[in-house]
């Protein structure tokens, strides 16, 4: 039997692959563990069960505090504060402590623009660039507390924007730029955003992508934005409004080098990131200073075994969680160099990621099972063409990773020599929850089990806990990089994680664990679509498609989707008279990718004359995508119009 075929049979049975002993001496959490005579993995869990002690011993290895905490936390139901007391500002460790010894003229970060211009960035370039902004920022009267909305593509004037407001102490609110004016503006006015940090245009797939005009767009509606800041990318014409709009070069220009961070409370806000909900609008998940910076930097340093000398590449974007902890916050706390790529994976051709890989050195790339599908799609002849043998460790991201995704990656990506990090974590969580580390023997397609310092059960609808099978994914309290709260929406907060079981914050995914304890995730349990890794709500896009004029009603689910791992197929009503045909179905879609973005435009729109509905006038989401995927419909006994059931049937 050759060696890859055993690794396949490996595959198929979902047998363990142990990482080799040299290996294992090797990582950082081991030698934490032999420093402190901890034998096993399974020690560490027990003894990290007393989370004082081990965040507290951790947070010694990655912050510096202004002023020391005097506890680790307290947990007041349905909040927690981490390292009360503490005085802390996390730009001090992301850059400010850097400067003052070698790294001052490492890499921090190495920019690939889309049309192949690169910048290297030192850590003190890094630094001298934040001041400059944030004095500018200042001078323009942006003050601690203050928001500030940040819509920029994949370029470093992103991080340097968020850790400029980060610095002076204001909030920042990242709207990923691939979201258009409507995801825009529903962010921005929920925010009050003081400031909008943007770009003229940027790279994607050859073509620009016109920003500026978006905002200007946006802003129509969004009263509390007073300043505008532009950083010059494609060198786009932009339309211009005195008194509010600000080139970031101008604003910068001249300002001081240097910059007094503000030194917070370690449980001040750090940032509003919003996330889809299953109504209403997308919620604002807040995050603090410092049980965040803590919480994502021993996570990275420990599942991802950064050292001091690796190039590290998180393919995310910084515009959601994944970029804001594992491009921004944790990289820079641990002083590594990161790579940041602007456009598309496939562009120009197929082997774009790989030349990356090769051109740099990288080795360790972590990025999402679709990202991997489409890949694999192209086929390996693409990478082949490259040596990445620089690749030392690979990890995976945003949903699960299907077995063949996974044998993918790890032999034409990894070669057999790398293990993948399949991190289960969420907006919410801020770091990796279920993962593993490199010491922890793995089973394709399962994020094995809780890190040290974090617990997660599953239990039944009854509220039974399940040592072994299926249910509600839950987590115990609490977390250093926990979510805060949701911005101005207390009750939503409690209602949506702390309803559902007492003193439990419910993830909203479903899970089994199996006769190891090791976890495999099975999906989102409530309406949240998860669309080539991006979480969107279904309800989002209803709304969106009844913003058009000729649409009544809509209902909108998820389809299994071989690459994008969900397609949006959405069922819609006309108004009264109107004609339902191919053109108004394309005109539909364009309005969803106006409305919200390309990433949440349907895949498939069906015109259909009634949706079901229970008798109270809810639609039944759930008896639709039954009726798509041809799965037993369930209860259906509240269901006022069994027709329209049919008719989606047909329609389809
Ligand atoms: O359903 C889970 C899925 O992504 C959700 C969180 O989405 P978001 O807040 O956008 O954050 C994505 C990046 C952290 C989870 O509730 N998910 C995330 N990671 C995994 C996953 N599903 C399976 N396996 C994973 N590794």
């Amino acid at each position: 039997m050759s060696e890859s075929t055993s690794i396949d049979v490996l595959l198929k049975e979902r047998r363990v692959f142990d990482p080799s002993e040299e290996f294992v001496e090797q990582t950082n959490v081991k030698r934490w563990m032999n420093k402190r005579g901890i034998k096993s993995y399974d020690e560490l869990l027990e003894k990290a069960k007393d989370l004082k002690w081990f965040w507290g011993e951790v947070s010694k290895d990655v912050v510096e505090w202004y002023k020391p905490y005097q506890k680790v936390f307290e947990w007041n139901e349905p909040y927690a504060k981490w390292f009360i007391g503490a005085k802390y500002n996390i730009v001090h460790d992301a850059l400010d402590k850097h400067v003052k010894t070698y790294r001052k003229n490492k890499v921090a970060y190495i920019f690939e623009g889309e049309p192949g211009d690169v910048r290297k960035l030192t850590y003190r370039d890094l630094y001298v660039e934040v001041n400059k902004l944030a004095n500018g920022l200042k001078s323009i009267g942006i003050k601690k507390g203050d928001r500030v909305g940040i819509y920029l593509p994949m370029i470093p004037e992103l991080p340097i924007s968020m850790l400029a407001c980060a610095k002076i102490g204001a909030i920042h609110t990242v709207v990923f730029s691939g979201f258009s004016v409507g995801g825009l503006q529903k962010r921005i006015s929920d925010s009050e955003a003081k400031a909008l940090i943007t770009c003229d245009g940027f790279y994607r797939r050859g073509k620009i992508v016109p920003l500026k005009s978006q905002v200007d767009e946006c802003l129509g509606a969004c009263h509390s934005v007073e300043h505008v800041i532009i950083y010059r990318r494609s060198m786009e014409e932009i339309q211009w409004k005195e008194e509010r709009d600000h080139w970031w070069h101008a604003l910068t220009e001249g300002q001081p080098t240097e910059c007094p961070t503000e030194k917070l409370d370690a449980n001040d806000t750090l940032y509003i990131l919003y996330t889809s909900g299953t109504t209403g609008e997308p919620k604002g998940v807040i995050s603090a200073h410092g049980g965040y910076a803590v919480g994502t930097a021993l996570t990275l340093k420990w599942v991802f075994d950064m050292k001091d000398e690796d190039i590290w590449w998180c393919a995310a974007d910084i515009g959601w969680v994944t970029g804001h902890s594992y491009i921004v916050y944790a990289p820079l706390i641990l002083g590594a160099t990161s790579v940041i790529y602007e456009g598309a994976p496939d562009y120009p051709n197929p082997n774009r990621w790989w030349k990356i890989v090769e051109k740099y050195g990288v080795n360790i790339l972590y990025t999402s099972p679709t990202a991997i599908r489409m890949h694999m799609r192209y086929g390996e002849k693409w990478a082949n063409k490259h040596d990445l043998s620089s690749l030392r460790l690979l990890g995976s991201v945003g949903e699960t990773i299907n077995p063949e995704a996974w044998m993918w990656y790890y032999k034409h990506i990894g070669k057999e020599r790398c293990q993948i990090m399949d991190t289960w974590w969420q907006t919410e969580t801020g770091s990796f929850v279920i993962s593993p580390l490199p010491i922890t023997p793995l089973k394709p397609g399962s994020p094995t089990r809780p890190l040290p310092g974090f617990t997660a059960e599953v239990y039944d609808e009854g509220g039974k806990p399940i040592k072994e099978g299926g249910g509600d994914l839950y987590l115990l309290p609490s977390w250093p990089a926990m979510l805060g709260g949701l911005y101005k929406a207390p009750e939503r907060y409690v209602k949506t994680y702390w309803s559902k079981l007492p003193h439990m914050y419910l993830t909203g995914d479903k899970a089994r664990r199996d006769e190891d304890g090791y976890f495999w995730i099975q999906g989102r349990a409530d309406d949240i679509l998860k669309v080539a890794g991006h979480r969107i709500g279904n309800y989002e896009i209803e709304s969106a498609l009844v913003s058009h004029k000729k649409v009544a009603e809509a209902v909108v689910i998820g389809k299994p989707h071989e690459i994008k791992g969900e397609s949006i197929v959405a069922f819609v009503v006309l108004k009264e008279g109107e004609k339902p045909d191919d053109t108004l179905r394309k005109e539909l879609r364009e309005h969803v990718g106006r409305e919200m973005g390309k990433l949440a435009r349907p895949d498939e729109v069906w015109f259909v004359k009634d949706v079901p509905k229970t008798r109270s006038g809810k639609i039944m989401r759930r008896v639709v995508k039954a009726r798509v995927l041809g799965a037993p419909l369930g209860d259906i006994s509240t269901l006022r119009n069994p027709e329209a059931v049919d008719e989606i049937a047909f329609a389809t």
